[in-house]
């Protein structure tokens, strides 16, 4: 497989990044995966935007137009055609030496592009199940940081309670999942945490709020508890590589009787409708 690695394209294996980057010391970097459905990434602009203000909240240089991302996804297109991928964008402050928390200034980005095999989901209404735990990571995780270790020991705890995802809360107030948004139903209205700095501003959570309202759901971005998720009609968890996944239970508790609702899979059906 190949890697787009500032600025060329080398066989993954040749790949070389300096022992000092940042990224590898420091986890000093912002990432981006945007879903590619037969060739189109699905909904560019709203994930270059994310891109962008992650980079401005952590003072990166923006160091590739949104233009030159375009050529580089065919560019890495024509090295391995894949039908359905994945686009991964990492973007580190660079590298130097000696190790020093305080950045220089005028460093130049390490920038890494990689399209992976991805498999659209088939928009199975099966429910799964969710691992309720504690929030541990910081309090911005509104920037797309590659900083991941309080998400990955979640999602380690949550695959050893047999679940396909963390269900993350901050004293009872439900944010996220380790890399999914979660929405409730309740009474027919559409229930997730707003876009404020503890959770990440997830474009399919935007867009399946967008599908909701043109089809006459009521939304609502509001705090939620953990008591309101045991007492919702339905659930379930959104992000670019699962789309809309139901959820039946929460740490072994049914949400309602545990079956996909009818809101979750009429949106089911709007997403897959409304994307390539
Ligand atoms: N994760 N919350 C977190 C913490 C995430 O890492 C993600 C995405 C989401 C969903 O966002 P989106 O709908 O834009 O994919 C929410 C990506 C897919 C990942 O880390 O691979």
């Amino acid at each position: 497989s190949y890697v787009w690695l500032n600025g060329a394209i080398v066989p993954a294996t040749e790949a070389k990044i300096s022992a000092f980057d940042r990224g590898f010391l420091f986890a000093d970097g912002i990432y981006e995966v945007v879903p590619i459905y037969s060739g189109q990434p699905f909904l560019f602009d709203a994930h270059m935007e994310r891109l962008e203000r992650s980079l401005r909240e952590v003072e990166i240089p923006q160091p590739v137009s949104r233009a030159h991302w375009l050529e580089i996804i065919a560019q890495l297109h024509a090295h391995a055609p894949l039908e359905h991928a994945v686009l991964y964008i990492h973007i580190t402050r660079g590298a130097e030496f000696p190790r020093n928390h305080l950045p220089s200034p005028n460093l130049q980005p390490t920038v890494m592009a990689t399209l992976s095999a991805f498999t659209p989901p088939v928009g199975s209404i099966a429910p799964a199940r969710a691992t309720l735990m504690e929030d541990i990571r910081w309090l911005r995780c509104d920037i797309k940081s590659i900083s991941l270790l309080g998400n990955i020991m979640a999602k380690m705890a949550a695959q050893q309670d047999g679940s396909i995802e963390p269900l993350l809360h901050r004293a009872g107030r439900v944010t996220e999942g380790a890399s999914s948004n979660y929405f409730i139903v309740k009474d027919d209205v559409l229930i997730t945490a707003p876009a404020d700095t503890l959770i990440l501003p997830g474009i399919t959570r935007d867009w399946v709020l967008k599908l909701a309202k043109k089809n006459g759901i009521s939304v609502e971005e509001r705090p939620f508890s953990v008591a309101e998720l045991y007492a919702a009609d339905e659930c379930f968890l959104t992000s670019s590589t699962r789309e809309i996944v139901p959820i039946g239970t929460v740490s072994g508790q049914l949400i309602n009787d545990g079956q996909c609702g009818p809101i979750t899979e009429k949106l089911m059906t709007c997403f897959r409708n409304s994307r390539p």
